[in-house]
């Protein structure tokens, strides 16, 4: 499901954005229809993750200067307080819908209520699922975000029987197994030919002799190595496979981390072991303190997605679609139930090589809220 990204030959026109309005983050913005009128309603999954902060404050920053008004509220992790957050927009009178799922099969409900009411629904990041009620797509290249996470490993590995820590996102998000597949595709090749060695997965172990996963298979080993986005959890399962893990499975290392919350937790596990000489972890997200991790050597890389290319997207979309006009997609996804329209968006590693040049010198960060930096 989702898995093959099909361009259409339409050309990346440039959308010209007239952006959009005013104060956000759980507060209603005043609107020209009413006091509580909004025009585009905003759900994100979680405050507790820098990840969406991140995208919070691009969404903020992008929008000023518009005839339109919108409003962003958070689901803290659950899909009741997602449906809520999506009821309380459609009381709002909102007439299109970004939405990033907490559970994307879950948030079917919620979109289906939006779309009862003629809303148009944008799958912001993360793919909702086995419904015809989402409308877009915007989303960043998971399968290459896996991808360049696994080929950063191979990369950095020397010699052969390096012992492969494995870890995954939830699997109630769509994207987990997105970035567990692409990392697969290239991994599996150098597990079978023995320069790694499966540490942590019976399941993953079991297949691979197998190029390609199905869903089921996918399911299972991450059912196994799942981190559910949740750093505590990362770390105790982190802990749990260095206590069962025997001599040969220790030394040098490498680490499919999946993002940079999780990276951190297992880093700072692994890092305590003193029958640990060395490992390779990969991230994702470019968060600030992952960011300070790879300066200090302490995290190998992440993939940085730049927020502000899918916020200038959703927008784009959503502006499109007030002012009457179909917006321009480059592909589809299939969600189980249809083929989403969707804009993909590429993604960037960065490790020590890199950081500097690609997340401050660019202006995406502040040299001055890191250390060390060269
Ligand atoms: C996003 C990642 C994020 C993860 C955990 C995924 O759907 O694409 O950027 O790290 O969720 O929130």
């Amino acid at each position: 499901m989702g898995k093959k990204f099909k361009f259409l030959p339409t050309l990346f026109a440039i959308i010209t954005i007239a952006f959009i309005a005013v104060g956000c983050s759980s507060e209603s913005s005043g609107g020209s229809g009413g006091s509580s009128s909004v025009d585009v309603g905003i759900v994100l999954p979680t405050k507790d993750e820098p990840r969406w902060v991140q995208d919070e404050e691009r969404f903020k920053a992008a929008l000023d200067d518009s005839d339109y008004t919108t409003e962003i509220l958070f689901s803290q992790g659950s899909s009741d307080k997602e449906k809520q957050n999506v009821e309380t927009l459609i009381s709002k009178g909102i007439d299109v819908l970004i939405i990033a799922p907490h559970d994307g099969a879950a948030a079917g409900a919620a979109v289906e209520a939006a779309k009862d009411e003629g809303i148009t629904v944008i799958a912001y990041d993360r793919l909702i699922t086995d419904t015809d009620a989402v409308d877009y797509y915007v989303t960043f290249d998971s399968i290459a975000v896996g991808e360049a996470q696994g080929q950063y490993l191979i990369d950095n590995a020397e010699g052969t029987g390096i012992p492969l820590y494995l870890y995954a996102g939830a699997s109630s998000d769509n994207n987990a197994f997105l970035f567990f597949e692409g990392a697969w595709n290239v991994l599996q090749p150098k597990i079978a030919d023995g320069t790694f060695v499966i540490a942590n997965s019976s399941e993953a172990e079991a297949l691979k002799e197998k190029a390609e996963l199905s869903r089921d298979e996918l399911g299972k080993i991450l059912g196994q190595v799942t981190t559910n986005w949740d750093p505590n959890e990362a770390k105790n399962k982190a802990q749990t496979h260095l206590t069962a893990a025997s001599a040969d499975l220790k030394g040098d290392i490498s680490i499919l981390a999946p993002n940079d919350g999780t990276a951190r937790s297992i880093a700072d596990v692994f890092g305590k072991d003193s029958a640990i000489t060395s490992y390779t972890i990969t991230g994702q997200d470019a968060e600030i303190a992952s960011i300070q991790y790879i300066i200090d050597g302490k995290q190998s890389m992440t993939v940085f997605k730049d927020v502000r290319t899918l916020v200038t997207d959703a927008m784009g979309m959503a502006v499109e679609v007030l002012d009457g006009n179909t917006p321009e997609t480059t592909g589809s996804y299939d969600n189980g139930a249809v083929e989403v329209p969707a804009k993909q968006t590429d993604v960037i590693v960065v490790d020590q090589e890199n950081v500097k040049a690609e997340l401050v010198d660019s202006g995406y960060y502040e040299a001055s809220e890191f250390t060390g930096l060269e």
